[in-house]
């Protein structure tokens, strides 16, 4: 029995010295990526440190009339912003300064497309489902006047707008065009809603309540048309990006997002009108002798809400039109990059 248990530790001090090898290796190569992203990331800024100098001069020589073989320096341009934004998406990131306030300074960057495509229907699946009980509790308070369900509910509000803003942060780190009054606009959303949780149970709020909980119920609708789209939109530029795609082109995906989008866009207007007359109904409710400070600023964050996504609603449709070159150039460059990754591990299976 223990001439077995000699034996049996032999066995495994072979097996832990193949352990140690593979974990300094393990440790080489790490210190050779951590160097080599380094490296990345100074050429990156050196690229776009350069282009930025080119671009001025090339406004300097537009304004001046000189405008010979320009167009071809500003198309290769966005080819390589294209190609530096792919590149980029392989590198670890700093985090925004929201980030580092809420979770401190961790890396939040995922270095595989895989993961970060993962991440991305995640969060859109989160959205969905937390507007699936956002919706259930806003018919049980229509129906239901019961102080504690109506707290629960707006609990619930200021955590879900909460936990976006921290998900759509680490998804702006990670590459996502997402506008910045998206971002602003969720973490308004956890005050205003942190406002309505502490308003007093009064008349003014009893008077405001019915048309919030129907403003609510709204937007629930909306977010599952989003949902919709946006994953839509997210599985199809997946595979527009794949270089053995013969489903779907360029044209085919622009043609489904127009389609889409005129189907969404009233709709999404509709919201914001309701925006407006929460605003409104709260400015009037605000004269009532028992209105508190909570109208006011709620009124005030309607108001803003209202015309921060007008703006920014109304601006999607020209960005899209002026974007379509770039967004071509970005297609066609991830395509070009993931057939050039696909050679390179099938060179390296090869050797
Ligand atoms: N919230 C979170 N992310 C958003 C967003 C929003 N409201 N609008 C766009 N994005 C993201 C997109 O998913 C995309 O992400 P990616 O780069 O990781 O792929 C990025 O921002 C760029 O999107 P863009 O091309 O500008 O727009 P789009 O075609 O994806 O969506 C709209 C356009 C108009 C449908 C979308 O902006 C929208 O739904 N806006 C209205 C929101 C609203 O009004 N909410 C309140 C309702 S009352």
């Amino acid at each position: 029995m223990s001439d077995l248990i000699f034996e049996e530790w032999d066995e495994l001090r072979n097996d832990y010295k193949l352990l140690k090898m593979a974990n300094e290796t393990y440790l080489k190569k790490l210190k050779e990526v951590t160097n080599l992203q380094q490296t990345c990331l100074k050429h990156l800024v050196h690229q776009r440190y350069r282009i930025t100098a080119i671009n001025k001069n090339i406004k300097q020589l537009e304004k001046k009339g000189n405008t010979d073989g320009l167009d071809n320096i500003k198309n290769d341009i966005m080819k390589r912003e294209a190609e530096l934004h792919i590149i980029e998406q392989t590198l670890p990131k700093q985090s925004g300064k929201y980030l580092k306030i809420v979770l401190g300074s961790i890396d939040v960057s995922f270095l595989n497309k895989e993961d970060k495509f993962k991440y991305k229907d995640e969060y859109e699946k989160f959205k969905l489902i937390n507007h699936v009980i956002a919706f259930l509790l806003a018919v049980l308070n229509m129906y239901c006047y019961f102080r504690p369900l109506e707290l629960i509910y707006l609990c619930f509000l200021v955590w879900y707008y909460c936990t976006i803003s921290i998900r759509e942060s680490i998804l702006k780190t990670n590459g996502s065009r997402i506008k910045g009054w998206w971002r602003i606009h969720h973490i308004l959303s956890t005050i205003a809603s942190a406002v309505l949780l502490v308003w007093p149970d009064n008349e003014t709020w009893s008077q405001f309540r019915q048309q919030f909980l129907w403003y609510n119920v709204y937007n629930c609708f909306i977010q599952y048309l989003q949902f919709k789209y946006q994953r839509g939109a997210l599985y199809r530029l997946k595979a527009l990006g794949e270089r053995d795609n013969m489903d779907i082109t360029i044209e085919g995906f622009h043609s489904w997002m127009w389609r889409g989008l005129t189907f969404l866009l009233p709709c999404l207007f509709i919201g914001h009108l309701f925006q407006l007359c929460n605003a409104i109904l709260l400015y009037k409710l605000s004269q009532h002798p028992q209105a508190s400070w909570h109208v006011v600023v709620s009124s005030a964050l309607f108001f803003i809400f209202f015309v921060g996504n007008t703006i920014t609603t109304i601006m999607v449709i020209p960005n899209k039109i002026r974007e379509k070159v770039k967004f071509q150039y970005r297609v066609v460059t991830q395509r070009l990059y993931n057939v050039m990754i696909n050679d390179n591990s099938a060179d390296s299976k090869n050797d």
